[in-house]
């Protein structure tokens, strides 16, 4: 591909998450709290053309190094999603999304009886039943809901 077809350009450093499910973009923007606050650009790309997925979303975060605890946090949303650490212009570490066995603190139980949702000082905590499609088991609860049904 030459310069003149390429949409979005490269970054100096930050970080790149691509193969992002087409849609799910501006989420993974939301899950990582980037804004004005930040030093550097953010680049959203919705739809971009790819190889593997037909459509896909990628997202460049200029001057922040994600950590692993954050791009868990992006598995929720995309299972598939490639995590890429740029430095000086190259991608010196590439890495694939994984997300855990057990999320604490991440999400809140959609369900408004739960313990978790009282006034009690109680951390909500997600057992992962199954990755794709995504099914998690509130441990207090017990109930078992699904990816559109959780808010991250
Ligand atoms: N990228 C970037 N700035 C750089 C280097 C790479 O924005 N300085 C972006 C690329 O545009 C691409 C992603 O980071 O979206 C990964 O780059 P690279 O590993 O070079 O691409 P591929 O080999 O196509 O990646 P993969 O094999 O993971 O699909
Ligand atoms: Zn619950």
């Amino acid at each position: 591909m030459n310069e003149k077809e390429l949409l979005v350009r490269k970054i100096e450093n930050g970080t790149v998450i691509d193969h992002i499910p087409s849609g799910k973009g501006l989420k993974v923007v939301e899950i990582l709290k980037v804004g004005k606050d930040q030093d550097g650009s953010v680049i959203v790309l919705i739809n971009a053309p790819s190889k593997k997925l037909g459509r896909k979303d990628v997202v460049k975060i200029e001057n922040r190094e994600l950590t692993k605890e954050e791009t868990n946090k992006i598995a929720l949303i995309a299972p598939n999603a490639t995590i890429n650490i740029i430095k000086d212009w190259e991608v010196v570490e590439k890495r694939k999304v994984s997300l855990p066995e057990i999320l604490e603190g991440i999400i809140k139980c959609p369900n408004s009886n739960c313990i978790t949702n009282s006034n009690e000082p109680i951390t909500t905590k997600f057992v992962v039943e199954k990755k794709i499609p995504l099914k998690l088991r509130c441990w207090y609860c017990e109930r078992v809901f699904s990816e559109n049904e959780i808010t991250i």
